[in-house]
């Protein structure tokens, strides 16, 4: 059902202070930032071989990021596993009883269908779902 880790994601209250420490400092390639406006975030993606770190910035206070920033500062956010067909992978999981924040797919960044499992359903680790965009 999943085929690798897709990103991390980890909360920023800035992205244009963190870049350069991915970017310059770890050397990483920028992939340049996008808005994502159904989740009141700004991402950038900083491409690390076959995955990616995305940076998560909150555009608005009741954003969810802002509210995890508020109560965690900075730092790891979630975890994005790659599926091949996202609907069928919440099926699975939903018949298993996994508890998931989305039972539907939303838009995420670069075209992809996303979805976010609960974290009591998790061990505490935001687990997201992620199918790439064609
Ligand atoms: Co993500």
């Amino acid at each position: 059902m999943l085929t690798k880790i897709n990103h991390i994601g980890v909360a920023v209250t800035s992205i244009e202070e963190a870049l350069p420490y991915y970017r310059d400092q770890l050397s990483m390639n920028y992939e340049g930032n996008e808005e994502v406006a159904e989740q009141k975030v700004k991402v950038a993606f900083l491409q690390i071989g076959d995955s990616r770190i995305e940076l998560l910035e909150p555009t608005s206070d009741d954003s969810p990021v802002a509210g995890f920033l508020k109560k965690n500062g900075p730092g790891v956010h979630h975890i994005a596993y790659e599926v091949d067909d996202l609907v069928s992978a919440l099926q699975k999981l939903e018949a298993q009883g996994v508890r998931l924040i989305d039972k539907e797919p939303r838009n995420g960044a670069h075209g992809t269908k996303i979805a976010f499992v609960h974290p009591k359903s998790s061990g505490g680790v935001l687990t997201e779902l992620c199918q790439p965009g064609n």
